[in-house]
């Protein structure tokens, strides 16, 4: 007999951009022997939305020397559209078509993922000096509220969160998708956790495409420095999982065939787990 395994899949925007064929292929027949729940985010799509509508969004470096995007109200309308309209209800219909009975709803939705609203971030400025931003729509994730999840899944559907999340007065704020899906994995006591994006790991060299396949929390975070762009946050997000108690956190491509089965059978991508 087989074991039934609650397995969380984010889906990253990057991921989205390049088509989820593969996965939802794959689906067909592991989300008949398993439980699934995908978290999904949507950042490239919220970029593009804004170009589109003559609102780009605005990036900024901040003190820590990363680069953040300042949700302001009117792009915060746009990660309403894009990311719980178009991205969330992509995933669904083509889950929906082959027959898989998915279910889509944010985080924001019945305040199933609360988060701490930052209202101002703090960036350096086109002068080289500090400034603070008000009017910032972002957060962290704080709570998970599981009930509707487990609702959904004791009834055999399979939940597609958006993660954008409600803060505790009520507003909706966009956070963080690894940190969004690593939440809920662990409030639902997933037994899996698995990033999807559009590499198939974190590379060791970004010219030889290298895969580094399994790393700690301690190596992980000593690699962050050789790492950018979305990678790096991804590998932040994967440290404070393992610091907080996940056992794993894997990092694989859904552009490859069968991507989840290929995890399960075979332990491609990167897995980064305590030490
Ligand atoms: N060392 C590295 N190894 C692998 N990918 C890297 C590395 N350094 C930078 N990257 C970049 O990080 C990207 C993945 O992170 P990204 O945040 O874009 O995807 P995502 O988390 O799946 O999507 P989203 O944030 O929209 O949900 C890759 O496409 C790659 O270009
Ligand atoms: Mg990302």
């Amino acid at each position: 007999v087989k074991i039934k395994l609650k397995i969380v899949i984010k889906v990253g925007g990057a991921l989205f951009a390049q088509g989820i064929e593969k996965l939802v292929e794959d689906l067909e027949v592991i989300s008949k022997e398993h439980q699934i729940i995908i978290v999904h985010g949507g950042g490239p799509q919220i970029t593009e939305l804004g170009k589109k509508l003559g609102t780009p969004a605005k990036y900024f470096d901040t003190p820590k020397g990363m680069t953040t995007r300042y949700t302001d109200e009117n792009q915060l309308e746009i990660v309403k559209n894009a990311l719980a309209g178009s991205v969330n209800k992509n995933i669904v219909e083509a889950l929906r078509r082959k027959n898989i009975n998915a279910f889509g709803f944010t985080g924001l939705d019945g305040g199933v993922i609360m988060a701490n609203r930052k209202d101002k971030i703090m960036i350096i400025n086109d002068k080289g000096k500090r400034q603070i931003l008000r009017g910032e729509f972002s957060g962290k994730v704080n709570t998970v509220n599981t009930e509707i999840i487990e609702f959904l899944l004791e009834k055999q559907y399979l939940p597609v969160i958006g993660c954008m999340s409600c803060s505790e007065t009520g507003d909706a704020v966009n956070v963080d998708g690894d940190r969004a899906a690593i939440a809920v994995a662990q409030a639902i006591n997933a037994d899996k956790f698995i990033s999807l994006t559009d590499v198939e790991g974190v590379y060791k060299n970004m010219e030889t495409k290298e895969i580094i396949p399994s790393m700690t929390d301690v190596e992980a975070e000593n690699f962050i420095k050789n790492v950018s762009g979305g990678m790096k946050k991804k590998l932040f997000a994967a440290v404070e999982a393992i610091k907080s108690g996940v056992k794993e956190f894997i990092i694989y491509s859904g552009q490859v065939d069968n991507p989840i089965s290929d995890i399960l059978t075979n332990k491609k991508g990167t897995i980064i787990s305590k030490n």
